[in-house]
């Protein structure tokens, strides 16, 4: 068991390194369109703050190459300020005498948040003199950015070699309902796996084999299951690099004595028609290109999710950006709302539909991370979990 901040003691006046993921949307005037990760954080904020730990918040912000002002943290600080009910600080850079001045004027309790550590190189080469420069800043590291923690990068992996550490609630929640689905799964487990590249998600569809009773797909991928298992799929996108991967999985569900549940009819359109009308059909016509799991197959997963006993979904089952195509991933989001099942959800996609149709309160567990969560599953750990003392008791 990693050590958390409940375990970390006196840390009245002392500086504390918090890593946090604050890679959140933003508009172009700096609008934050949903601040789930910011929110997230606050008790772990809030309870540094109260035993008196002078806070130096830490996060990345998008891919940026470089300094850019459309990925400034900037306007986090307001939110945060506003949500622990104090002024919480902002400092231009993240390393250098600016920032050893700013936290030279923190007290007791007070917040300081850095900016973008991405716009510095060091941090995604996992740099060890610009993480030693970081550690410099502070006593103690807190990892709570589990976001990022399948990433090695300077701030959260490279940091905590250096400095003493702890999760934080975040984190420490994030460990504890993935490894649960990892170890001790409700039964019957049902998986939903969705999204356009088999590619991407082979290993984890391999991993749940295992732990699931029933694997589910979705999503543009599922028409490369369906072309590796002879049927006909039109237009559609497939992977035809992946079509052995997927002929694997399929041997290996038969092999383990697992359902795998594959779409079995779809929303198309025609390649040429210029009306775009939108067709359900069981049997894909050659200029038909899939977009959407159709009724019936929508109908086939909520009756093997209403009798589920653990829920696990990542992926759309469709093309939900375009709203012609959202209704399959909807009325999958529905079917585990309406289930009795403990369900845990991950994935930016995934999280935004279950937003867009305010089921967040039906379901059990949402994971702050898209790839740190398929990768913890598939492997029980992260590298910047890894890095953290474990309790000694
Ligand atoms: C995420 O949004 O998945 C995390 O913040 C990690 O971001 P990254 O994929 O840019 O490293």
């Amino acid at each position: 068991m990693k050590r958390t901040i409940r375990d970390l003691a006196d840390l009245k006046g002392k500086v504390v390194l918090l890593r946090v993921d604050f890679n959140v949307p933003l508009d172009d005037a700096g609008k934050i369109l949903d601040a789930t990760r910011v929110i997230n954080e606050i008790p772990t904020i809030q309870y540094l703050s109260d035993k008196g730990a002078r806070i130096v918040i830490i996060s990345h912000l998008g891919r940026p190459k470089g300094f850019d002002i459309r990925k400034s943290l900037w306007p986090i600080t307001l939110l945060l300020s506003k949500k622990l009910k104090c002024n919480v600080t902002f400092c231009n850079y993240a390393v250098g005498d600016e920032v050893k001045e700013r936290i030279s004027l923190l007290g007791d309790g007070d917040v300081l948040l850095l900016e973008n550590i991405r716009f510095y190189e060091g941090e995604t080469t996992c740099d060890m003199d610009f993480a030693r420069e970081l550690a410099s800043l502070g006593k103690i590291f807190v990892d709570d950015a589990f976001g990022v923690a399948h990433r090695e990068n300077a701030s959260n992996y490279g940091v905590a070699r250096l400095l003493p550490n702890a999760i934080g609630f975040l984190m420490e929640r994030e460990i504890k309902e993935l490894t649960q689905i990892v170890e001790n799964p409700k039964k019957p487990f049902v998986a939903i796996i969705g999204g356009a590249k088999v590619e991407t998600k082979a290993k984890i569809i391999d991993k749940l084999l295992d732990q699931a009773d029933t694997v589910i797909i979705g999503g543009a991928m599922a028409y490369t299951f369906l072309l590796a298992k002879g049927k006909d799929v039109g237009s559609s996108l497939v992977e035809p690099k992946s079509i052995d991967i997927a002929r694997a999985i399929i041997f290996n569900a038969k092999e383990k004595g697992k359902k795998l549940l594959l779409p079995i009819d779809h929303v198309c359109m025609k390649e040429r028609d210029k009306s775009k009308r939108v067709y359900k059909v069981e049997k894909m016509q050659d200029d038909m290109i899939g977009y959407d799991i159709g009724p019936k197959t929508a109908k086939l997963y909520a009756q093997e999710i209403a009798s589920a006993g653990q829920i696990f979904w990542n992926g759309p089952m469709g093309m939900y950006e375009d709203k012609r195509f959202i209704k399959g991933s909807k009325s999958l989001a529905q079917s585990i709302a309406n289930s009795k099942a403990y369900s845990v959800v991950g994935g930016g996609d995934t999280v935004a539909i279950i937003n867009a149709c305010h089921l967040a309160s039906k379901i059990n567990f949402i994971s702050t991370g898209g790839g740190a969560s398929l990768k913890f599953i598939e492997e029980g750990t992260l590298p910047a979990i890894e890095v953290i003392q474990e309790k000694t008791i």
